[in-house]
């Protein structure tokens, strides 16, 4: 599943930001910030090349990448839906909407968080200040609250009309 996700890198485009960019430790930061812009995620693809033509090395590079949570490590969907896990949320039922959410994209791989035909991602975020309302997730920015997990469904079913994505399990 993971494989018709990955990103297509172009090792010219690599190259051009270490020479732009930098080549020394210094720049492993900035560097997989580009990487991660022009892709959504960090493509091990990317992170070789980095390896291969600059003077940062293996564990420099996957350190970073591992160490801040900024980087993904994993191809993202077309669309990112964030579920509040903060205490709040947490216990107003944070996981109902997750399970029933990942149901609808027929995400069944416990491992995966992206929608095997690569339109959604469900991310677990901490607080983002709307405790009075939880549990929240965030879709397209806009924040949606005091949800049930058939709310979030019906949420997610409106977006994916909207934005002329298909879910898969319709119910
Ligand atoms: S705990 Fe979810 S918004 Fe604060």
């Amino acid at each position: 599943m993971e494989k018709a996700l990955e990103a297509e890198v172009e090792p010219e485009v690599i190259l051009g930001w270490i020479e732009k960019i930098g080549s020394d430790s210094s720049s492993t930061v900035p560097l997989l910030q580009a990487v991660q812009s022009e892709y959504g995620y960090l493509p091990r693809a990317a992170m070789d090349l980095i390896i291969q033509n600059s003077d940062i090395t293996g564990s420099q590079v996957y350190g970073v990448a591992t160490f801040y949570s900024q980087f993904r490590l994993k191809p993202v969907g077309r669309h990112i839906i964030r579920i509040c896990h903060g205490t709040a949320c947490h216990v107003s039922g944070a996981d109902r909407l997750k399970t029933s959410l990942r149901h609808i994209l027929n995400i069944t791989d416990e491992n995966q968080d992206t929608a095997e035909n690569g339109s959604y991602t469900i991310e677990e975020v901490a607080c983002i200040g709307c405790c009075s309302q939880a549990p929240v997730m965030v879709m397209s920015e806009d924040v949606l609250g005091n949800l049930s997990g058939a709310a979030a469904q019906r949420a997610l079913k409106k977006h994916a009309k909207q934005n002329d994505e298909i879910v898969t399990n319709i119910l």
